[in-house]
């Protein structure tokens, strides 16, 4: 079995409604989200091996070095998981290639941890069923049911209820990186701190937006994007609100914080109007070169490998 080896590839994902209810008593926001996976991908390779786990990563235009490569990653974590399951050691190496910008709201560690999930059932023929796979993967994050499901989909509870969305067409996104400083438990504390003693209400996903993406309407999607997530990592991040003001005042249909952020997501009608874009903010906002890619796409999935 040593040396046998499954790859993965896994998608970065966007939402392009987050609505976020009041903190719950575990700590967690309940949340009512439209999730889209976009065509840009880390690759997992899960590995049998005789020794000890371990994890090596490199990284295709991206900073890899907050990556942790001890057993606090979650893709090393989604496999001691797997093999808690079926009670059983799965000796693996993995390594991860990261295209996907570190912690910049695109959930690039929950997909390197669906794909070492995907990739280790595979790896050892476990055959673990679909709904158990997806219940190990709500253990692991929030996002990590979505990113093995992947297309577009409503999320529900704490983001780990998945539900497909039927959409037309496909969405071009400029996508700029940005891994300046925002965690994810900072944003949502600050989102706390915004509403004080006024609790924010029941998350809802808007009708218009469900309506824009059945109707395959870019340009109604762009108007009716929405993260109830943006005031706080604005607050924390004041200078993404020239970038989305630049990209809602004419240069794309829409815009967003991706998630907690910081990175933005603009969006386009085509690959065009996304170089477009992408020139006039690199222009007038001076931000780095931006990623253009277009969504759905499928969710974790293996592509190549050797028993
Ligand atoms: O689920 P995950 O481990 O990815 O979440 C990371 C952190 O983000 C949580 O510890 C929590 O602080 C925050 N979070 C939240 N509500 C959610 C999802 C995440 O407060 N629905």
């Amino acid at each position: 079995m040593s040396g046998a080896e499954v790859r993965v590839s896994s998608p970065a994902k966007i939402n392009l409604s987050l609505g976020v209810g009041p903190v719950r008593d575990d700590g967690y926001h309940p949340l009512a989200t439209v999730y889209q996976a976009v065509g840009l991908y880390d690759e997992v390779v899960v590995r049998a091996t005789d020794g000890s786990p371990v994890l090596t990563v490199s990284g295709e235009g991206v900073d890899v070095a907050e990556v942790p490569t001890d057993g606090s990653n979650l893709a090393l974590r989604a496999v001691a998981a797997l093999g808690d399951h079926h009670g059983r050691e799965l000796p693996v190496e993995l390594h991860v290639h990261k295209r996907i910008p570190v912690a910049g709201g695109l959930a690039g560690g929950s997909t390197d941890a669906a794909a070492a999930l995907l990739g280790a059932d595979v790896l050892f023929g476990l055959h673990t069923p679909r709904e158990e796979l997806l219940g190990l993967a709500a253990t692991l994050g929030s996002d990590v049911p979505f990113c093995l499901v992947g297309g577009t989909a409503l999320g529900g509870g704490r983001g780990e209820v998945v539900t497909p969305v039927m959409t037309r067409g496909e969405y071009w996104w400029v996508v700029v990186p940005d891994s300046g400083g925002l965690s994810t438990p900072a944003v949502y504390r600050e989102f706390d701190r915004l509403h004080g003693d006024d609790p924010a209400p029941d998350p809802e996903v808007p009708d218009e937006l469900l309506a824009a993406l059945r109707a395959g309407d870019a340009v109604r999607l762009g108007a009716a994007l929405v993260n109830d997530l943006e005031p706080a990592a604005v607050s924390l991040r004041p200078d993404l609100l020239h970038l989305l003001r630049a990209g809602r005042q004419g240069a794309a249909l829409g815009a967003l914080v991706s998630g907690s952020g910081p990175t933005t997501v603009f969006l386009c009608d085509g690959p065009v109007h996304a170089e477009e874009v992408d020139r006039t903010l690199r222009s007038e906002q001076g931000t780095r070169p931006a990623i253009v890619v277009k969504g759905p796409v499928p969710g974790a999935r293996v592509t190549g490998g050797h028993r």
